[in-house]
């Protein structure tokens, strides 16, 4: 069975966590996009959805699902998420879509935070995965030197800017072994505007997309 096909599973999953009349906030990527397709089919009986990034609002407004503003919207019972990894205490690794500065603020906002994932997504460490930052464009360069005295090799997302309009640096050869203390210890860097580990904030379930079916993990 295909990763993709495994997405689809592990999206289709989480459509029994949606309660009716809720605004469901929403994730960015392609396992999020299945979750999209799924939850068009049951638009009638949500008031809308809170998206993370551009590419998600196009989608959504592509089913003509109401996209709404978090300030109005918030706080939500229900987030749904994808992941580039994920360990079993539902730590994550999110960010290569790039849009982990507002997915980050949309799951400390939401009560419960549904991670879907294919079963590739799940490691024992953190790590193999360049971990994204989210950088200040005037602050690139001081970012990165203290990244490399903390032991990562910092890499330029060539050709790309966030929607916020900022700068992503993606960290290669970190072995995260805590991933609450890095997550805070990077956010203290002056010039980050959001590191891409989801630890402080994990999700609460994440859906696994196998070939044999959907596995629930919970920490
Ligand atoms: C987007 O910025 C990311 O956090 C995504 O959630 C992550 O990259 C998962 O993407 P896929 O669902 O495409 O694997």
């Amino acid at each position: 069975m295909s990763s993709d096909e495994m997405k689809k599973r592990a999206a289709e999953a989480a459509l029994k966590y949606v309660e009716e009349n809720t605004v469901v906030g929403i994730g960015t990527g392609s396992t999020v996009n299945h979750f999209i397709d799924a939850l068009s089919r049951i638009k009638h009986r949500i008031e809308g959805a809170v998206s993370s990034s551009e590419a998600t609002t196009q989608r959504l407004k592509a089913h003509k699902i109401p996209v709404l503003d978090l300030n109005a919207a918030g706080p939500l019972p229900l987030y749904v998420d994808g992941a580039d990894e994920a360990n079993r205490h539902l730590q994550l690794i999110k960010g290569g879509g790039g849009a982990l500065t507002r997915e980050k603020i949309i799951a400390a906002a939401s009560d419960q935070f549904i991670c879907i994932a294919d079963q590739t997504k799940l490691v024992d460490v953190l790590g193999t995965f360049p971990l994204p930052v989210e950088v200040i464009p005037m602050a690139r360069s001081h970012v990165g030197r203290e990244l490399l005295k903390r032991g990562g090799q910092p890499v330029l997302r060539e050709n790309f800017i966030t929607d916020n309009g900022n700068l992503i640096l993606d960290v290669y050869n970190l072995r995260i072994l805590d991933p609450a203390k890095l997550e805070t210890e990077f956010n203290n860097i002056a010039g980050v505007v959001t590191v891409g580990l989801f630890a402080l904030r994990p999700a609460d379930v994440l859906l696994l997309g196998t070939p044999d079916g959907v596995q629930a993990l919970k920490p």
